[in-house]
């Protein structure tokens, strides 16, 4: 197996640094292509974490090639601190390539998300407000700057010029906001472009070529499924494609070159930022759920809503990303729980509804039909085999597969490298 691509099963946070992180002792290349530093990937090695935004998570191994691929949106800034912060503890990042054609990040994204934020109210998307939206918005509009013109001082002006004039117009006019000057942003970025250069290449060709070679490549998704532009509960998802197909674009490869995907689950749920989510939990489970397993945010620390694991969700997920299996995360939290539910469909007024609808407000009438299952006292963060485990905890798993229609091919228990049982070989 070569090319095994890696996406969030849900709404995100699902624990695909620590699945990444697992599988890239057996990788060559590790690669992100889509998304930005809305990602906040965590990773924790001997007692040690690390806390991913940008750098792929594969980096913490010393022979693992690393790629920022040209579907990622780059702040230069957050990601020259990350280099700084991993090379501060003795990680050696000259193993990373940055796309030539990834786009920027720029001041004004990140300004005008937060705007933007503000100006929809109560009908705010949560966003992680990194100027993630701004940029891809940009690129879409084929007024982005891209790291290949950080390189180049006359494109870089002539881009960021054209690029000014409009935004300058906006933030000053639309929103009485302060303009930027073209000499400090130009200064700024061609600074970041010399920083970068060493890293810079064109990574379609370095990506295939270890594929051709039969290197083992990983995809490391960011975000989830239900957060697609496309598939997600648009309006309130990101503006890329964090679902399987993403990578083949996102990276420049054809998607012929993919062998696998696997998706990852939490086994609940959860969800950060605003919008629909049938399964959520407003009782004190909620809240125990939330304080045992930490869940607030990675990137920006807000608490994560927490709800029951959703087959309906998994089911979406598992078509619209044509999933080989699944991973399944955070089973130790919900040790000592006395039951579990999962959404087997859901209900709108009399109409039982099987698949996952393709509007947001059609979410909101719906409620989830819940299967109710037996938990488990026993701790489960030691155990390293599936048949060591509580049989409840057996049954759960073997629910999910049957509701699913996927296997479950990989479970974690805890944070650490180590807490993982593997049940079938991923590459
Ligand atoms: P990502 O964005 O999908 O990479 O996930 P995050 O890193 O944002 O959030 C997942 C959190 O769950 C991190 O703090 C991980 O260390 C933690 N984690 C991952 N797998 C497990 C697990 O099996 N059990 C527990 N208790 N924590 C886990
Ligand atoms: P990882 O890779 C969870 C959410 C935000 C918001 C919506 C849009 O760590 O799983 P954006 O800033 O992307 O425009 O925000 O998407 N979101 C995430 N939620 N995990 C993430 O990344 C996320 N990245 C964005 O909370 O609801
Ligand atoms: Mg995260």
């Amino acid at each position: 197996m070569s090319a095994v691509v890696i996406v969030g099963a849900q709404w995100g946070d699902e624990g695909k640094g620590k699945v990444i992180d697992f599988l890239a002792q057996q990788a060559d290349m590790v690669v992100r292509h889509q998304g930005g530093n809305n990602a906040g990937h965590t990773v924790v090695v001997h007692d040690q974490e690390f806390k991913l935004h940008l750098v792929p998570s594969g980096i913490l191994y010393p022979n693992t090639r690393c790629v920022i691929a040209n579907g990622v949106v780059i702040d230069p800034g957050v990601l020259l601190d990350e280099l700084a912060y991993l090379q501060e503890r003795g990680v050696d990042v000259s193993r990373l390539t940055i796309s030539s054609k990834a786009h920027v990040v720029m001041p004004y994204h990140t300004q005008l998300d937060a705007l933007n934020e503000n100006h929809r109210g109560d009908r705010k998307l949560g966003t992680t407000l990194r100027g993630i939206g701004p940029a891809y918005m940009d690129k879409a509009a084929r007024v982005g700057i891209r790291v290949a013109d950080l390189l180049y001082p006359a494109e870089l002006r002539d881009r960021l010029s054209r690029a000014l004039e409009e935004k300058n117009r906006v933030l000053t006019r639309a929103y009485g906001a302060k303009p930027f000057s073209l000499e400090e942003l130009y200064d700024r970025f061609l600074a970041y472009g010399q920083a970068l250069k060493p890293y810079v290449a064109d990574t379609s060709i370095i990506i295939n070529e270890a594929i051709n070679r039969g290197d083992r490549v990983l995809f490391e998704g960011a975000q989830g499924t239900m957060l697609d532009i496309d598939h997600g509960t648009y309006p309130y998802v990101t503006s890329s494609h964090p679902s399987a197909g993403g990578a083949a674009i996102g990276a420049g490869i054809g998607p012929t070159k993919i062998d696998r995907v696997y998706g990852v689950a939490k086994a609940y749920t959860t969800r950060v930022g605003d919008g629909p989510f049938p399964t959520e939990l407003h009782d004190n489970i909620g809240d125990l759920i939330r304080e045992r397993g930490h869940e607030y945010g990675t990137t920006t620390g807000r608490p994560r809503r927490v709800g029951w694991l959703d087959a309906v969700v998994l089911r979406h997920s598992v078509r619209i990303n044509g999933l080989s299996g699944l991973a399944l995360t955070r089973l130790d939290v919900l040790d000592g729980l006395p039951e579990l539910k999962i959404a087997t469909a859901y209900r709108d007024q009399e109409m039982t509804l099987p698949e996952f609808p393709d509007t947001a407000f059609v979410l909101r009438s719906v409620s989830p039909v819940y299967e109710v299952m037996p938990g488990w006292d026993t701790p489960i963060g030691q155990t390293r085999s599936l048949r060591d485990l509580p049989v409840n905890a057996q049954r759960y798993i073997e629910r999910i597969e049957e509701l699913v229609g996927v296997p479950i091919v990989l479970i974690s228990v805890g944070r650490e490298r180590a807490s993982t049982i593997v049940r079938d070989e991923l590459f």
